[in-house]
């Protein structure tokens, strides 16, 4: 890069400022520092760190006691700072704080993806108005390259379906459950201690850090805005060892997915975002990825089915994708040019869960006497819900029904499970979980 030079080049030093020196900020800092050189010939210009923001300035950290500082709103308009990149979390006081970088013309790499699943509107224009860069690669996959794919690299391409596995807390926890058939509060804490899980590690296990990403995904996939708000959500917190085990006997998994697709309602486009733990086959590409692990499967009009896989949460997986960005916005800032602007011309329309087709599987204790069955079918047959499969295991108090369901609209399955509720042949629904991942 540095080998490009031209009198139009501005090969002056750019200044960084890194807000937040936790689990990702501290490694940010590392690489920062020790790849110092490398980066200097990787962006054509020096890159330097001139100030670090942290809430207690009193505790030791690996960087220079002399740049820390606990008032950031000072660092992001500072005259030496042409980068900031936010690792803080949550939408205040990032969100003022990148307004406030953007509109003194510093570019900004951030990670937070609770607050660009709301807020991206926002900090998008005024990144255009002041002709910066907003870079939020690591807010997705941790340190899977898949919103610069889908900006750029599909560009040209028609995205039909985005989903995957985004949250490598639950994953983590959810392939431990798995594995040793603990139950997911005993595994949580072991996610917390390896930095994988959210300061509020209920945003993980409530599925609404999925559904920050979902929201991400959407928008950049179908050049729409797609807010948290407009995410179908459900976490991992009802999902028991049971129903692990369960799954095993139909050959099946259980992952927390984000689901991104368009949809076809009756000739209009529209986008489903939604985010459940749900049901998938072990011979599924999805149903191999453990741990912290995340994997992104997108299938686009003419590209056809591609997949990414990678770290998913952590220090310097993320700290990877958060440098990847900032080496763009450096070299935009050498180089003269601009990273990509908000794409948002198709503005589609967001579908209800209700309408979205969906195959359910559903377990429940049935009290065990002739004419259970019928009775039970009959519920599914009056929503227009097609049975796929049924077993029935043990006997008297403890016979277990278990039906899995072909595709009909979510509204009509969920209403099945409301009037099984409601029947005296049925003791308890005890676990309903959809079935994703199945060409049916
Ligand atoms: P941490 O909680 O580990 O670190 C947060 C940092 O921000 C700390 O240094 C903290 O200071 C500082 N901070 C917290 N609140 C404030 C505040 N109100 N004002 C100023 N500084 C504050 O977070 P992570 O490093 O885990 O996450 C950072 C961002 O990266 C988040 O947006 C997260 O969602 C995202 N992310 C995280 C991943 C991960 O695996 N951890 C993966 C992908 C994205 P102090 O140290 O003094 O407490
Ligand atoms: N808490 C998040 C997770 C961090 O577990 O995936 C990565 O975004």
């Amino acid at each position: 890069m540095s080998d490009s030079v031209d009198s139009r080049n501005d090969e002056r030093p750019i200044g960084v400022v890194v807000l937040g020196m936790g689990s990702v900020g501290t490694e940010v800092v590392r690489i920062l520092t020790e790849s110092a050189d490398d980066l200097r010939e990787r962006v054509g210009a020096p890159v330097v760190l001139r100030g670090v923001s942290v809430r207690d300035v009193s505790r030791p950290r690996a960087v220079d006691p002399a740049l820390l500082t606990d008032d950031p709103a000072e660092l992001v308009v500072r005259d030496d700072v042409d980068l900031v990149v936010e690792l803080i979390g949550g939408i205040e006081p990032p969100r003022q704080l990148i307004l406030s970088a953007l509109e003194s013309g510093k570019s900004v790499v951030t990670a937070n993806k609770a607050l660009m699943a709301v807020h991206a509107g926002e900090l998008s224009e005024a990144a255009a108005r002041n002709g910066v860069d907003l870079y939020f690669e690591a807010s997705v996959g941790g340190a899977i390259p898949v919103i610069r794919p889908l900006i750029q690299s599909l560009a040209g391409d028609s995205v039909n379906r985005v989903a995957g596995i985004v949250n490598g807390t639950t994953n983590f926890i959810l392939s431990a459950m798995a594995e040793t058939g603990a139950d997911y509060d005993e595994v949580l804490a072991e996610a917390g201690r390896l930095g994988y899980a959210e300061a509020d590690p209920s945003a993980d296990v409530e599925g609404y850090d999925a559904a920050a990403k979902a929201a991400i995904l959407a928008s950049i996939a179908f050049h729409s805005r797609v807010t948290a708000d407009d995410v179908y959500r459900e976490g991992i917190t009802a999902i028991t060892a049971a129903d692990l085990a369960a799954a095993a006997k139909f050959d099946c998994t259980v992952k927390l997915l984000a689901i991104c697709e368009r949809l076809n309602d009756g000739g209009a486009e529209k986008i489903s975002a939604r985010v459940y733990p749900a049901l998938i086959p072990l011979e599924h590409p999805l149903a191999t990825v453990n741990g912290a692990f995340n994997a992104v499967v997108v299938e686009s009009e003419n590209a056809g089915r591609l997949m990414f896989y990678g770290q998913g949460a952590g220090g310097a997986p993320t700290a990877s994708a958060v440098m990847g960005d900032l080496v763009m916005a450096a070299r935009n800032r050498v180089y003269r040019g601009r990273g990509p602007l908000e794409s948002t011309y198709a503005s589609l329309p967001v579908a209800s869960i209700d309408d979205v087709p969906t195959r359910y599987y559903v377990s429940m204790r049935v009290a065990d006497r002739p004419g259970v069955l019928a009775q039970v079918s009959g519920a599914f047959a009056e929503k227009g819900v097609s049975i796929s499969a049924m077993r029935q295991e043990g006997a008297g108090e403890d016979a277990r029904l278990i039906i899995v369901t072909h595709r009909a609209a979510d509204r009509a399955q969920s209403e099945t499970v409301a009037a099984l509720e409601e029947m005296d042949a049925v003791i308890k629904v005890s676990s309903v979980l959809r079935l994703e991942g199945t060409n049916e």
